[in-house]
């Protein structure tokens, strides 16, 4: 009998390429994604690419009854993986109740229903953005967390605060919380890839926009930072390794070989790339220049940070394993695909 697992937020970037890994490693997947920044053919395009068309509900995790629903409708699901959620920085800072309405209301949801349908663990998608700028580099999970810069940064330390409140008030459940760094590029079938709505706020869709002639020009926010080059420096990792670390988090959690209730991972490759480093990498792998210009430094942005990522590679036992050149091809393939398929 294959173990069913709820995937919230999975037709999303990382949630499709987590659902793909998830089927590969022969678990059963039901979906609630609500579309808000993500479309119904996603669900297509993962059964194109794994041959099985996981179930699909559409559904706002702020709907409990809807919620309560689906656990009923889906009986045995063994975990969630919490993907769903707001997380554009400047969004955050523009419509900050938004933000904290959906991203602590939606777990809050999650969380009260678990013990009533059995579930028994959930997997959050956390962010590097809790430690803000670490004192020290590479960056390990015993760093302290510092005031978010942004209300979507403090949605996320007060998401992991409300999991370890929930966990330590005896509720039957346990929660590994993955704190991820940038994730990049697209699935090497460019079936599935990042498809942000409107002016991409990340670095690597508005670089491969601006290459293939969406965008005129990609600007870079900043060059006088204390960093070799003046760029910002950023742990981009691969956007399939970082979906296989949460079928590893998913299958620890099942066999019950968790040391704590509550887990923390850094989800990075442990290397600090800058900006400008990125594009040149970008032009090498891919044989394409990028028109880019330098400009003033972006409101929030923190100057360096990357991951030590010992803790997952020991104790999880996963590793990123793919280059940065394969990565940012894989990201150009996607804006390829894009295009023939007259989307962008
Ligand atoms: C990376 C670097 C920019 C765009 C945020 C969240 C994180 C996660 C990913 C959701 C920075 C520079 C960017 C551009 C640029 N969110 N940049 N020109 O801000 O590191 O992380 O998004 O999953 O939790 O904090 O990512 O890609 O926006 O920026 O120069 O057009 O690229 O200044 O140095 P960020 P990013």
């Amino acid at each position: 009998m294959k173990e069913r697992i709820l995937v919230t937020g999975g037709t999303g970037y990382i949630g499709s390429h987590t659902v793909v890994e998830l089927q590969n490693a022969g678990y059963e997947v039901v979906i609630i994604d609500n579309l808000s920044n993500s479309s119904a053919d996603v669900v297509d395009n993962i059964e194109k690419v794994t041959g099985i068309r996981p179930a699909f509900e559409k559904l706002d995790c702020l709907d409990y009854d809807g919620l309560d629903g689906v656990f009923a409708k889906y009986a045995g699901i063994k975990a969630i993986i919490h993907f769903a959620a707001s997380k554009a920085v400047g969004e955050s800072v523009q419509k900050p109740l938004l933000y904290y309405r959906n991203n602590l209301g939606s777990l809050i949801n999650l969380l009260e229903l678990m013990p009533k349908h059995g579930v028994e663990g959930i997997v959050f998608s956390s962010s590097c953005t809790v430690y803000g700028q670490p004192d020290q580099l590479p960056v390990t999970e015993e760093a302290p967390i510092k005031k978010a810069e942004s209300p979507y940064g403090n949605t996320k330390q007060i998401n992991e605060e409300i999991i370890r409140d929930t966990v330590a008030s005896g509720a039957p459940i346990r929660a590994i919380l993955l704190r991820y760094f940038n994730p990049i590029g697209a699935h090497p079938t460019a079936l599935l890839g990042e498809l942000p709505n409107g002016v991409p706020q990340n670095l690597v869709p508005y670089l491969t926009q601006t290459a293939i002639g969406i965008r005129e020009k990609l600007s870079v926010f900043g060059d006088d930072y204390d960093t070799p080059d003046g760029s910002c420096i950023r742990d981009f990792i691969n956007v399939v390794d970082l979906a296989k670390a949460h079928v590893v988090a998913i299958g620890r959690m099942l066999a019950d070989k968790q040391d704590e209730k509550v887990e923390v991972f850094n989800i990075g490759t442990g290397n600090g790339v800058s900006v400008l480093e990125l594009i040149n990498t970008f032009e090498k792998a891919t044989g394409v220049k990028l028109n880019y210009q330098i400009v003033g430094r972006r409101a929030g942005d923190i100057e360096k940070v990357w991951a030590n990522p010992e803790r997952a590679n020991k104790v999880l036992g996963w590793k990123a394993g793919t280059s940065l050149e394969d990565t940012l091809r894989s990201a150009w393939n996607w804006q390829l695909k894009l295009r023939e398929r007259g989307i962008q």
